[in-house]
């Protein structure tokens, strides 16, 4: 699902910046650390986080846990203190990590994805844009050591509130909301006011060709010509739509 704004009069906060003439420093500079970064050489390999990074408005550089392991093996989790299941990561590999990344250039945040974290909309992801260089930890098995969180992790974020195997796809979904943000990436710049959460709005229905189809017709309005009135009635669904399916958000 995905949410809409028809107010092109109240676009969101990077986007005015951008259009008004700021100009921030790109590209912006994603660095992931990751026990698999298998699992994120495809997401930013394709449609437009690949634009993104072809244009050089993005640059994300993914980097394997294991080269700061604690031994030979590459080791970097080890059993809970106070017992129980699962594994934790362990101090060492991430805090040396951290400080190693940290030293070549400063990040803004660095932030770990975790269910526990701050749930992700698109107020975080427009504040997020802004930035110029993000670090992002993803967690694996019971997730990390408190002590990284208090003394290097600046910012929690999570998904959802559901549990993924990893903080990886976490990673990925939040690139690809803050990638698409960035001015320039999106071909048309004005499709990020019209495409998104910004306005705490629904999407309305959309169609295409062909106008009839098994007898399914596209509403007239649609077809009238009339752009006031089309806008009017794009508004009029986009309401009905969040208030009978997110009652919870705030028009
Ligand atoms: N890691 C595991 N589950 C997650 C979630 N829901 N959000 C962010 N990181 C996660």
């Amino acid at each position: 699902m995905y949410l809409w704004s028809i107010s092109p009069k109240n676009p969101p906060k990077q986007l005015t910046g951008y259009l008004s003439g700021h100009s921030y420093l790109w590209p912006m500079r994603i660095d992931i650390l990751t026990v698999l970064p298998e699992l994120l050489e495809s997401p930013f390999q394709h449609s437009i986080m690949k634009r993104a990074q072809d244009k050089g408005l993005l640059e994300v550089v993914t980097h394997p846990l294991r080269k700061w392991a604690v031994n030979d093996y590459g080791q970097i989790d080890d059993y809970q203190y106070g017992g129980g299941a699962g594994m934790v990561m362990m101090c060492e590999p991430l805090a040396k990590a951290i400080e190693e990344l940290s030293a070549e250039r400063k990040y803004d945040e660095i932030i770990y994805l975790t269910p526990d974290g701050e749930q992700l909309n698109q107020k975080i992801a427009n504040s997020l844009s802004l930035k110029g260089n993000l670090l992002m930890i993803c967690g694996h098995y019971k997730g990390i050591d408190e002590r990284i969180r208090q003394h290097f992790v600046t910012k929690e974020i999570s998904i959802g509130d559901y549990v993924l195997s990893g903080g990886e796809l976490a990673a990925a979904v939040l690139v690809d909301t803050i990638g698409r943000l960035l001015p320039g990436v999106l071909n048309d710049e004005t499709s990020a006011l019209f495409d998104s959460f910004q306005d705490n709005l629904l999407a309305p229905p959309v169609y295409t060709r062909p106008e009839d189809f098994r007898g399914w017709k596209v509403p007239d309005i649609l077809m009238s010509g009339d752009h006031k009135k089309i806008d009017e009635w794009r508004l009029e669904q986009s309401i009905e739509r969040t208030k009978q399916r997110r009652p919870d958000l705030e028009i």
